[in-house]
């Protein structure tokens, strides 16, 4: 096995990290910052750019001393949230807006416009995708009708998701988006490798503006001299996704994984054809390696360990993440309390943009613990439409592998594989995602050959099996099912 030390850049909705692999898989360093989530108005949601620039520079400075200079790291990986949008300047790469995060919903009226002109089933047979203002497309177009400065840039006008602005930065200017991350803005058909002309065009977003599609793995660039003290390789790149379903060693079809992170995503791997969904899911690129492409079904809900946060932050009903598994193990049932948590609106199966949040069931009786567990208990439940929704498309799961912070949750992962009624597999090396960008690199950089040969450096997996009644789960979905209707019709 060659050696060398694969840096990952892992640029998520909450934090960025930079991490330090060896060739085996073994994690040697990591460093972190929070970033500032800008909520300018309700159902908004904007990241400052620069910020993200700067935290991942000096998060990266520091793994790079780690491991005794630029000329000991091997390649990077760069791994992101999907779907964010950043304009930048391309003589200085400075951001010339806050850049719009996937969980914003202000583009909800131009999706329901042009579904009301009959162009979701045109959009969905080119990019897999269903109108919803959580893809790129729509947000870039509202950025460039509402921020004078992105016209004011004329030519020097650049547009990309979150990984396109960090590899122009670290190579000082290649504008360049691996194909995952342009299967998300909806500019891009899913047989093809550039923008689609009609598509640029409902959404008024200028071709020039936009970088150019390269593989996941391979060579994407090379950074600056001047940021590390010598040039690193960019090896690999997907979203934060895609880059997990590939740690996850979801490699052959039908492969399942779900992560819990700030929202939940779960991807079943469809091989070399698109898939095409009947029933609310999308289909998306799961990486390209040497222009092959190998396609994923994913189901996104906008919501999981957001809420979590906001119970912690907001509510004030737990005091750390952690006790919310003793709350839900205090009480033997969720006292008949249901938590639908459309706190960005509905995703997938229901792509629901603007409905609302809603806690059903109340009564003197519940108390905190009812609650706090209901919370858990939505994970499962929107989990189990996913499900359905994947088995009607064809994509039956026989097991889910699982991962994200909020699999620490023993209780939470044990009420999964109960409501889902399949095994559930927990990897013993949570980071899935990182270790997916290092998976790329390393084939990037010829470590490996393949993404299959790659999966020597993935940890092994735990089981939990379904262990509750067929009625009692039913009696709980039934429960469940009542309180996504009444907010479905609200
Ligand atoms: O599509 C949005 C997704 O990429 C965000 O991921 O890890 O920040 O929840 P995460």
């Amino acid at each position: 096995m060659a050696s060398g030390q694969i840096l990952v850049i892992d640029e998520g909705t909450t934090s960025t990290r930079a991490m330090l692999f060896g060739a085996d898989g073994k994690l040697h360093g990591s460093q972190q910052e929070e970033l500032t989530q800008h909520y300018p108005e309700p159902s908004l949601v904007e990241h400052d750019a620069a910020e993200i620039w700067d935290k991942t520079l000096s998060c990266c400075r520091k793994m790079v001393e780690q491991a005794g200079g630029a000329e000991k790291i091997r390649a990077i990986g760069i791994t992101n949230q999907r779907e964010t949008v950043v304009a930048w300047d391309k003589r200085t790469g400075e951001p010339l807006c806050r850049a719009i995060v996937w969980q914003d919903r202000r583009t909800a009226a131009t999706c329901d416009a042009l579904r009301e002109k009959g162009l979701e089933e045109e959009i969905q047979s080119k990019t897999g995708l269903l109108l919803d203002p959580y893809f790129s497309g729509s947000k870039m177009g509202w950025m460039l009708e509402n921020w004078p400065e992105l016209r004011d840039a004329g030519d020097n006008l650049a547009l990309g998701t979150i990984e396109s602005y960090l590899i122009f930065r670290l190579t000082g200017g290649d504008h360049v988006t691996d194909a995952t991350n342009a299967s998300r803005t909806m500019l891009m058909p899913l047989d093809r490798d550039d923008w689609d002309d009609s598509l640029l065009e409902m959404f008024g977003i200028p071709r020039k503006a936009l970088p150019t599609v390269t593989d996941c793995a391979g060579d994407l660039g090379t950074t600056s001299s001047s940021l590390f003290g010598g040039p690193i390789a960019i090896c690999g790149s997907a979203g934060d996704q895609q880059a997990a379903t590939i740690g996850q060693a979801c490699l052959r079809p039908g492969d399942t994984k779900a992560t819990f992170g700030t929202g939940a995503f779960i991807l079943t791997n469809s091989g070399e054809t698109a898939p095409k969904s009947r029933h609310r899911l999308l289909s998306t690129i799961l990486f390209q390696i040497g222009s092959k492409r190998t396609y994923a079904l994913e189901g996104s809900v906008f919501v999981a360990g957001s809420l979590m946060q906001w119970l912690r932050d907001d509510v004030k009903l737990i005091e750390f993440a952690g006790e919310s598994e003793e709350l839900a193990r205090s009480v033997d049932s969720n006292g008949g309390v249901y938590i639908v948590p459309a706190l960005s609106g509905l995703g997938a199966p229901h792509w629901k943009a603007d409905a609302k949040a809603a806690i059903s069931g109340l009564s003197f009786a519940s108390g905190k613990a009812h609650i706090v567990r209901a919370a858990l208990e939505a994970m499962a439940y929107q989990c189990h439409d996913l499900k359905t929704a994947f088995a009607a498309d064809g994509a039956n799961w026989k097991s889910l592998r699982i991962d994200g912070g909020m699999v620490a949750n023993d209780w939470m992962v044990q009420d999964l594989a109960d409501i889902l009624d399949i095994p559930v597999e927990k990897p013993e090396f949570f980071e899935t995602t990182a270790l997916g960008a290092a998976m790329l690199a390393a084939v990037g950089s010829g470590i490996y050959d393949s993404l299959e040969d790659a999966s020597v450096m993935i940890s092994g997996l735990s089981q939990s099996q379904p262990q509750i009644s067929s009625q009692s789960r039913e009696l709980r979905l039934q429960g469940w099912h009542k309180a996504v209707a009444s907010v479905l019709e609200h």
